[in-house]
């Protein structure tokens, strides 16, 4: 064996690794509780492509059906299809941050899952209405309604991109996880209900296990929110509870009906919303009552009020739900934090 080289005067110091670095080079574990549900996404990974699609059969639809299906998954699509990209930034964001091991760990397994609840999209999409969301060509005035209205929705989609990614680095982790906390409640409240309600068993299985990936990614967040927590300011509070009222407005379109004021939208898109809803309701597909979806939603957003409040931070009102708060005017589409 070669004899060590030992210089004179013992070894160089390396230099400082500049921050923020792409890559800490350790593997700090801080809370336990993280590490194993990093463990537990693993054991439940499921692959959509599994799903029974040969039980997804176009010919058990009317044609309006199969359009009420493909627009509420277009819909969901707008908030689903930006998940992967959402958590890969903060999954980066984690790694240059030097945030401790299971917490990129986390923001990866939600990055993965959520590329899963994306691609149930594109299929049901692919089997029921070929070209959707948008490159197809409609022949009828509901078919012309369907697809302006989707158009729509992606042009409001489009707007949040920036603004998100600039939070990334300018909020600080509870008001980031707040809002993640609160878009993984809207979305395992909805997947839950869905699954209850579907009378088709591929939607059924479907709902059931993005309700459960949705599950996880809420106990994820509370889990780094118990950390983050105790050492808010008050300035972080005010910013939380815009936050939240962001978040309702944001997650309303999916969960129940778009409120006033945020969303860009022409007139007519409501009414037609409603009419595209009621096939996809007549489909089977699950989609519950406008009274229902309200009352679950209500109640969503209540767990959140009692969480919050646990914290100090003010819940803010939601006229719409009959929840009384603080009040949060305008809210830019600069403050939407796009999750599901
Ligand atoms: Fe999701
Ligand atoms: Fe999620």
């Amino acid at each position: 064996m070669a004899d060590l080289t030992i210089p004179e005067g013992g070894f160089w110091p390396a230099p400082e690794i500049p921050q923020p670095n792409i890559y800490p080079m350790e593997w700090r574990v801080e809370t336990a509780k993280l590490a194993a549900i990093y463990e537990k996404s693993k054991r439940m990974v499921w692959n959509p492509a599994d799903l029974p699609w040969d039980g997804l059969d176009p010919a058990d639809f009317t044609r309006e059906q199969r359009l009420g299906v493909m627009y509420w998954f277009a819909v969901l699509a707008n908030f689903d299809a930006s998940g992967p990209a959402v958590f890969a930034r903060a999954t980066i964001q984690a790694f240059e941050k030097h945030e401790e091991d299971p917490v990129r760990k986390c923001f990866f397994s939600i990055t993965r899952d959520e590329m899963n609840h994306e691609e149930c999209c594109q299929r049901t999409i692919a089997k029921l209405w070929p070209g959707g969301p948008l490159d197809w060509t409609p022949s009828d005035d509901l078919e012309r309604a369907a697809h302006n209205n989707i158009g729509w929705l992606y042009h409001n989609g489009g707007r949040y991109w920036n603004g998100y990614t600039s939070a990334v680095g300018k909020y600080s982790l509870p008001v980031l996880f707040t809002s993640f906390m609160m878009g993984e409640m809207a979305a395992s409240t909805l997947f839950r209900g869905m699954a209850s309600e579907t009378r088709h068993p591929v939607f059924g299985e479907m709902f059931h296990r993005i309700g459960r990936d949705e599950s996880r990614h809420l106990q994820i967040c509370m889990t780094i929110l118990e950390n983050e927590w105790p050492g808010l300011t008050d300035d972080t509070r005010t910013l939380i509870t815009r936050q939240l009222r962001a978040g309702f407005v944001f997650l309303s379109m999916i969960l129940w009906e778009p409120p006033e004021g945020f969303w860009d939208l022409p007139p007519y898109f409501l009414a037609n919303h409603r009419v595209l809803m009621d096939h996809a309701r007549d489909a089977g597909l699950g989609v519950l009552s406008y009274e229902e979806q309200a009352e679950n939603w209500r109640v969503a957003m209540a767990r959140v009020r009692a969480i919050v409040e646990r914290w100090g931070i003010d819940f803010p009102a939601i006229p719409e739900l009959d929840l009384e708060g603080v009040k949060v005017d305008f809210i830019d589409p600069e403050d939407i934090i796009p999750v599901f």
